[in-house]
């Protein structure tokens, strides 16, 4: 269950500023290392359902003060797949090492679709930056349907979209980490059936629900009949102007609404150690 804030914690007068046309907003005016109000809470959570992803900056939090910022605004889950933090198994490093060439997640995804609850959101802290570049890019997956045609929509309306977890492009990019602390046998793989279209179950508002991590096809067509129009979507819904780009610094927290959007971790950093904390969300089943 979601956690109650605080109801003798003051508010915390939050300043809101967008980042992107597309999505995107910095929130400046609070310290996620102190107790939230209630009144603040609600706020953060309209920001993330206002602006799709919100950040923070200059903030000196605990792996405690994460796993409870974030309980403020829902269950938070273990990662299927890689072991969790020493002593906080809802927190899942994501790293890449001065060795390695493929960072964790490296394409375009919205995460774990291959579950049948997906998460409604991931809270991500930088733990340890390369001098320059690992900069994240978001899309708005809202603006990726409504900026398709009517016919097209009116197509993918009733489509169903079938997610895997063993993609190879994306195998490859959590292999390493799986190898030294998997949590499931290599070969078992996690699937799932959801609309094309889905129902933000907050807003309201329709949004494009397919992604080139996950998707392998439409439900009922073979993944050669389904791969034009997928592959057209995955290009389509990652245009520019859907987007916004965050720069980390030390101390910088993202945190997407992984119903509504997807995100692409840059790999320009190679021979730098990049490391991050993730949490993410319970959601529900898309409809
Ligand atoms: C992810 O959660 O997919 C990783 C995002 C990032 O490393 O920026």
């Amino acid at each position: 269950m979601p956690q109650a804030a605080q109801p003798n914690v003051s508010p915390q007068t939050l300043d809101i500023r967008p980042v992107a046309g597309a999505l995107g907003a910095e929130i400046h005016g609070v310290d996620l290392s102190a107790e939230l109000s209630e009144e603040t809470a609600v706020e953060i959570r309209q920001a993330l359902l206002d602006h799709l992803v919100i950040f923070f900056r200059d903030q000196d939090i605990t792996p405690e003060h994460h796993l409870a910022f974030g309980r403020h605004f829902g269950d938070v889950l273990e990662y299927p797949l890689i072991k969790g933090l020493e002593g906080f198994p809802e927190i899942m490093t994501v790293v890449k090492l001065e060795n390695e060439k493929l960072n964790f997640g490296g394409l375009w995804h919205s995460d774990t679709t291959y579950l049948e609850e997906p998460p409604m959101g991931s809270i991500l802290v930088a733990r340890e930056l390369p001098p320059q570049g690992g900069d994240t890019i978001f899309a708005n997956m809202y603006l990726a349907y409504e900026m398709l045609s009517e016919a097209m929509q009116k197509m993918l309306d009733p489509l169903k979209g079938i997610s895997v977890s063993n993609l190879p492009k994306v195998t490859a990019t959590r292999d390493e980490r799986a190898r030294v602390s998997g949590t499931i046998a290599p070969e078992t793989v996690l699937k799932a059936t959801h609309p094309v279209v889905r129902t933000h179950p907050e807003t309201g508002r329709k949004l494009l629900y397919v992604n080139g991590g996950h998707t392998l096809k439409f439900e009922g067509m073979s993944e050669e009949e389904s791969a034009p129009l997928l592959e057209y979507l995955f290009e389509h819904q990652t245009r520019p102007e859907f987007t916004c780009r965050f720069a980390w610094q030390p101390g910088s927290i993202a945190f997407w609404d992984n119903r509504c959007t997807q995100h692409l971790p840059v790999n320009d950093y190679h021979g730098y150690k990049r490391v991050m904390h993730r949490i993410t969300l319970a959601g529900g089943k898309p409809a």
